[in-house]
């Protein structure tokens, strides 16, 4: 078909809509369903916005071409706009008539595909309902976050992503030839944010994170949109508070406003409505002890794994936030708690998100003294040549602060109730995938 510049057209959401009626409209998209017989044939036309039954009888110019259409080819389509309640969504278009941009090949995806074809196929498969509407609520989540950011006067930047100082250990740096240097793809934007306050001092950024995991399980993306935010002035506590505040105010907006998506996804809109702070809050102590009277094996000492999360937060029906972890499992940029309990711990915090779902947050107090981070780079044997420009932080107007960092496919995983990490952005990436 040649291209069309002259034409209006119309969307298919704002056709639907008792003043179209009798009015005719262009529309233009998919083919997402047909069926036809010798007198009528039936298209149902999908595009951003929605789908609309289209109907071409006999008589209309169109119907041979109708007649012959395939699924998911892109079509233009000329008709009148017609309200119909036995038709879905109310109304729909009588056809007049159609032409292809492209007739579609046989379309690969059918019936009951393997969860592997489907990945295969992410870029075909992108165009189902099902992942539409992951894509267009993702999307409204990540507006509710930016909107809470915004209410709270806080400043959005862009921190770079090739970097040569890790954040979160050396195991998960997916490093690379950066011409005759090394160079990594970040893990974390918290020491560039830390940077920015300075200048801004309450800054956040949605950007993405690389960690070269090993780990094969539902929770873990090799490259994830990391929420991270740095706030000038705050100490431990104000950033917990903060935390809580702004997940229930994302949760609650969800629940508000996109009832009907939630229940598709099997998700009650009314638990997210619910949640409101404070949080449940445990010390890491108090997690240890809780999970060794469950009857799980693990000691003072050492990390999380999935089914620790699992066991602490399955029966929550809001997040629990731990507080003041280990110094030896945690980075070298957290500042020591007061030594009340026998053992070392820092002014830090995660957030689990419950119902099994585990971590969506960590975030932690930041050393501010440069003796302190001195001390910590020497003990924890960082080298120091990397971090020189973050050194330098606690050298010229250095003051206390705080962050932290939430995974934007790990809330979704909680908010959509989904059982894969994968379910929740366009194209994972994970450890056995980059293609397509
Ligand atoms: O707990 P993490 O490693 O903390 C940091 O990176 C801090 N520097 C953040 C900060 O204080 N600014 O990562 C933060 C969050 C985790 O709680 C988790 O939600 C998510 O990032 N995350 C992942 N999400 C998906 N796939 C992975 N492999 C992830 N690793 C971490
Ligand atoms: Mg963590």
């Amino acid at each position: 078909m040649a291209k069309d510049t002259e034409t209006e057209w119309d969307k298919i959401e704002e056709v639907k809509n008792d003043e179209k009626v009798g009015k005719e409209v262009n529309l233009r998209g998919w083919v997402y369903r047909e069926r036809s017989t010798a007198k009528v044939a039936f298209i149902t036309l999908r595009d951003s916005t929605g789908i609309i039954q289209c109907v071409f009888k006999e008589d209309s110019p169109g119907f041979r071409e109708a007649s012959n259409t395939k699924i998911e080819s892109s079509i233009s389509i000329k008709g009148k706009v017609e309200k119909d309640d036995r038709a879905p969504g109310g109304y729909e278009i009588k056809g007049k008539e159609i032409s292809h941009y492209q007739k579609s090949e046989k379309f690969p995806i059918t019936q009951d595909p393997s969860t592997e074809f489907l990945m295969d196929a992410r870029h075909l498969w992108l165009r189902s309902s099902k992942i539409r509407k992951v894509l267009r609520t993702r999307e409204k989540v990540l507006e509710y976050f930016r909107e809470f950011f915004k209410e709270k006067n806080f400043h959005e930047v862009q921190p770079p992503l090739i970097t040569q100082a890790g954040v979160e250990g050396g195991s998960t740096l997916f490093d690379f030839e950066y011409f005759d240097e090394t160079a990594y793809l970040t893990q974390s934007s918290q020491l560039y944010l830390e940077a920015f306050i300075t200048s801004l001092e309450n800054v956040y950024c949605i950007a993405p994170s690389f960690r070269a995991e090993k780990s094969r399980t539902s929770k873990h993306l090799t490259e994830y949109w990391h929420l991270e935010a740095e706030m000038a002035w705050y100490e431990n506590q104000d950033n917990i508070e903060f935390q809580e505040e702004m997940i229930s105010y994302v949760a609650n907006k969800l629940g508000e406003e996109n009832q009907k998506v939630l229940k598709d996804f099997g998700r009650d809109p009314e638990v997210l409505k619910r949640i409101e702070p404070p949080f449940k809050r445990l010390s890491y102590t108090e997690a240890i002890e809780e999970l060794q009277e469950q009857g799980l094996k693990i000691e003072w000492g050492e990390d999380f794994g999935a089914g620790h999360e699992k066991a602490l937060t399955e029966n929550e029906k809001e997040p629990i936030v731990i507080y003041n972890f280990p110094k030896k499992i945690k980075p070298f940029y957290m500042p020591e708690a007061e030594k009340s309990e026998e053992e070392e711990t820092v002014l830090c915090n995660d957030i689990l998100a419950p119902e099994g779902y585990g971590e969506i947050i960590g975030g932690s107090e930041r050393i501010w003294e440069l003796e302190e981070l001195m001390k910590r780079l020497e003990e924890t044997g960082t080298d120091k040549e990397a971090y020189e420009w973050y050194i330098d932080l606690r050298r010229y107007g250095s003051v206390p602060h705080s962050g932290f960092g939430l995974g934007i496919e790990r809330t979704l995983s909680w908010l959509f109730k989904r059982d894969h990490i994968r379910e929740t952005i366009g194209f994972p990436r994970t450890i056995n995938r980059v293609y397509p």
